[in-house]
């Protein structure tokens, strides 16, 4: 909240520019929402937390009029009484989403991408030309940011069409606007340059209601949070004395300690042993060995070269120079096929492309990588090992599901975590390379992924966790390596540094 709406609020003189009140939603069988209300003061960041499917999306479709609520919904947008809500109304009203594909154009301009919507109409094309560019350019210049408004939307990155989906909704004269987990796909400096324009909206008067699963940023950026439970709200906390424990405990009902768990394990047998390892352009000069039982966590800003790493020991792209042994054995992968048969499973952040096949059942995603194991002598897959293969799956990693049938896409975002871990275990692994794994996963799933990491530390898994967050590597890692330009710079041990101490090495 700036300090005008702070005035105004203590004077208690402050319209509301959000009132909703008696929401309720059923999906079918499903109750989603259940009398939930939410009020959002002019130029107030405002945040949603709950853990998945606590219903955070849908309150913010219905207050946008994607979804109608049930019957007896209070709505009032500005002081004002709605009836019905539509997309259209609502954003007549003031009120815009940035949806997480942000729904753009690719193949058009910035400028375009930004005004178009507002500059349609029949008056000429070169003065509609200007006037777009013109309001591109104001909108920019009120974020205080600077993009090539020719540049074709296509070329930006991921953090660069967040502005310009945020620069089209003011345009459009938005005074509060709803970012569903703007941050889930940002590094770290790009989340910090977003929570910066999220506060100049809020000081310019525009109200955010803002969603993130990672709890520092929700204290950092939001003045009120509304904190959402099993599709009830909890209640509404002021953030200024709230804490990261707190905030899980209301949205969770259960509390999660973060011990450092990290332990010297190079006596064990080393599973990965990696020297020299080179690709150009992408990281050079790596030498890493990953003992049985052990969670080596792997860190560093956008760029490092994590990621290309991580390919590389998985056979999706191959190394220039080097060496990479597993158990002893020296390999040279061709392909991902010849690195699962070895022995490697990579559980990636991209559940949603890579990791699972959204559409099909969650028995078939489990079996997926197994076929070969499961079909039997007359080549056809039997089902009494496919059932016996999921069944142990989804009891071992505790899996929420309704039954093994379901399609994946019906599973919230924990859980069809799960599933993939599930999915890669089956394979039996020797090395669990994990690529940013809690991506979009709230809290309590997180600590439950965790727990199943460290259970398959010891029974001698070798892991490789790689992480943008420090204080998931810090909890959950035994030791940590930090990546910059393509090389390992050093190393931090969690039980002999503070968490504080490697993030300022990492973050600075
Ligand atoms: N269109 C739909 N049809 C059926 N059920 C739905 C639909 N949309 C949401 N749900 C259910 O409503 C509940 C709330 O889902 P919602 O997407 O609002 O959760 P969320 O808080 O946004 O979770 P996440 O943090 O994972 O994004 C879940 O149980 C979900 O499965
Ligand atoms: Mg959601």
């Amino acid at each position: 909240m700036n300090e005008a709406a702070r005035a105004a609020a203590d004077a208690g003189a402050t319209t509301p520019a959000l009132r909703f009140a008696h929401v309720s939603k059923s999906f079918g069988g499903v109750r989603a929402l259940q009398d939930v209300s939410l009020e959002v003061l002019p130029g107030e960041v405002h945040c949603l937390a709950g853990e998945n499917g606590s219903g955070k999306s849908t309150l913010i479709k219905i207050i946008t009029g994607v979804y109608t609520p049930d019957p007896g919904a209070e709505m009032d947008y500005f002081g004002n009484h709605v009836d019905g809500v539509t997309p259209v109304t609502a954003r007549a009203r003031g009120i815009s989403v940035i949806w997480q594909d942000l729904a753009l154009f690719p193949q058009m301009t910035v400028a375009e991408n930004i005004a178009f919507g507002d500059i349609l109409g029949a008056r000429p094309r070169l003065v509609r030309r200007r006037a777009m560019r013109e309001k591109a350019t104001r909108v920019l210049a009120r974020l205080g940011v600077t993009l090539d408004l020719d540049a074709q939307l296509s070329t930006l990155s991921i953090a660069e069409r967040q502005i310009v989906a945020i620069c089209r909704t003011l345009v459009g004269d938005a005074r509060l606007i709803f970012m569903d987990e703007p941050t889930a796909s940002l590094t770290h400096s790009e989340t910090e340059s977003l929570l910066a324009i999220v506060a100049k909206l809020s000081a310019d008067g525009v109200s955010v209601v803002f969603v993130s699963h990672r709890l520092a940023e929700v204290l950092k950026i939001s003045s009120r949070v509304t904190v959402l439970r099993d599709g009830r709200k909890v209640g509404v906390y002021d953030t200024a004395d709230m804490t990261q424990s707190r905030l899980t405990e209301l949205m969770t009902g259960r509390t999660f300690d973060s011990a450092i768990v990290s332990r010297d394990r190079s006596d064990a047998r080393p599973v990965l042993e990696v020297a020299g390892l080179a690709r150009h352009g992408e990281y050079e000069d790596i030498d890493l060995t990953i003992h049985a039982g052990e969670v080596v966590g792997l860190t560093g800003l956008i760029g490092a070269g994590r990621t290309e790493l991580g390919l590389s020991l998985f056979g999706m792209t191959r190394p220039d120079r080097g060496t990479i042994r597993l158990n002893g054995q020296a390999t040279a992968f061709r392909s991902n096929r010849d690195a699962i048969r070895a022995g490697i499973a990579y559980v990636s952040e991209d559940r949603l492309t890579l990791g699972l096949v959204q559409p099909q059942p969650i028995a078939d995603n489990i079996v997926l990588p197994v076929l070969g194991r499961i079909v039997n002598g007359l080549d056809l897959i039997s089902t009494r090992k496919k059932a016996d293969l999921v069944n142990h799956w989804i009891r071992e990693l505790t899996v929420k599901i309704g039954r093994p049938e379901d399609a994946v896409s019906t599973l919230s975002g924990g859980n069809q975590q799960r599933i993939v871990l599930g999915k890669w275990l089956a394979t039996e692994p020797k090395l669990l390379i994990l690529d940013s794994p809690t991506v979009g996963v709230d809290v309590g799933a997180r600590a439950g992924l965790f727990a199943i990491v460290r259970k398959l530390a010891e029974e001698g898994l070798a892991i490789l966790l790689i992480s943008d967050e420090v204080p998931e590597v810090y909890f959950n890692a035994d030791r940590i390596i930090h990546m910059a330009g393509g090389r390992f710079i050093a190393t931090y041990t969690p039980r002999e540094m503070t968490l504080g101490d490697v993030e300022k090495a990492v973050y600075a």
